[in-house]
């Protein structure tokens, strides 16, 4: 699959980036400067030359044309940078991992952003196009260690069914990773909030934290969203 990164350029989309490429998808990191995305593109084959003829700079708009979007901005410009590019997301699915969180000193602490979620919040402003929530939890350093999977649960909600299933059969590709259907959009907001939760453990415990639930035994790619 052709999958574009609205805000590629950062520690979540670099890494998200290097690790859809390295399971077989063409990635474009977008960014809001081409010449930034380049450099992303330049680090990630540096490190890693087998990724070169997978990753493509662009600048978000351009990221936006491909079929599969992943917004991997700050919280608070996830809505504004998918309206931006609403025409080119019509029909599309659309990725919200965008987390609203605030730090005081070494406090997370989570924020409710407009409609409850960012990812409800990115559905109202490109209402054509079908948002999933996912990969919250994943921390970016290890979405970037390509050579090792990621021992951890995804969960995915949305209230698109079939889009729901299109964004677990990718995370079932990626090492280690199971995706677990979390219901409708609404949920997003308790899985955005809950990775304040996650970082407050890694202060505490000085680690990097990921969720994996117990008591699961289905597979869970063949559960349908209306089951
Ligand atoms: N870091 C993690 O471990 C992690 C894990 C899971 C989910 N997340 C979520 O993933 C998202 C990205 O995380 P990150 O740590 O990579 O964030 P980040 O570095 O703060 O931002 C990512 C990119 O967004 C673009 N950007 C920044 N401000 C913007 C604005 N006002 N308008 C449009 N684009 C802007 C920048 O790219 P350009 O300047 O090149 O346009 C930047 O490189 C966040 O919402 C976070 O909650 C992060």
């Amino acid at each position: 699959m052709r999958i574009g990164i609205l805000g590629g350029t950062g520690p979540a989309g670099s890494g998200l980036a290097a690790r859809l490429a390295s399971i077989g998808h063409d990635v474009v990191i977008g960014s809001r400067s081409k010449y930034r995305a380049m450099e992303t593109v330049d680090d990630l084959v540096g490190k890693w030359p087998q990724l070169a003829e997978r990753l493509t700079a662009g600048d978000n708009a351009g990221a936006a044309e491909c079929e599969l979007i992943v917004m991997a901005t700050p919280w608070d410009s996830a809505a504004g940078t998918a309206q931006e590019n609403g025409d080119a997301l019509a029909g599309k699915v659309v990725v919200s991992m965008a987390n609203a969180l605030v730090r005081v000193n070494k406090k997370f602490q989570p924020l409710v952003p407009p409609r409850g979620s960012v990812a409800a919040h990115v559905q109202a402003a490109v209402p054509r196009s079908r948002i999933v929530a996912a990969f919250h939890h994943l921390p970016a350093t290890e979405l970037g260690h390509i050579d090792e999977p990621i021992d951890s649960d995804v969960l995915i909600c949305g209230d698109d069914p079939a889009a729901v299933l299109t964004v677990s059969a990718i995370v079932d590709d990626i090492p280690g990773c199971r995706p677990l259907d979390a219901g409708e959009l609404s949920n997003a907001t308790a899985i955005e909030a809950f990775t304040a939760v996650l970082l407050q453990l890694n202060v505490r415990y000085k680690t990097r934290v990921a969720p994996k639930l117990t008591g699961i035994k289905r597979d869970p790619r063949v559960v349908s969203p209306s089951e």
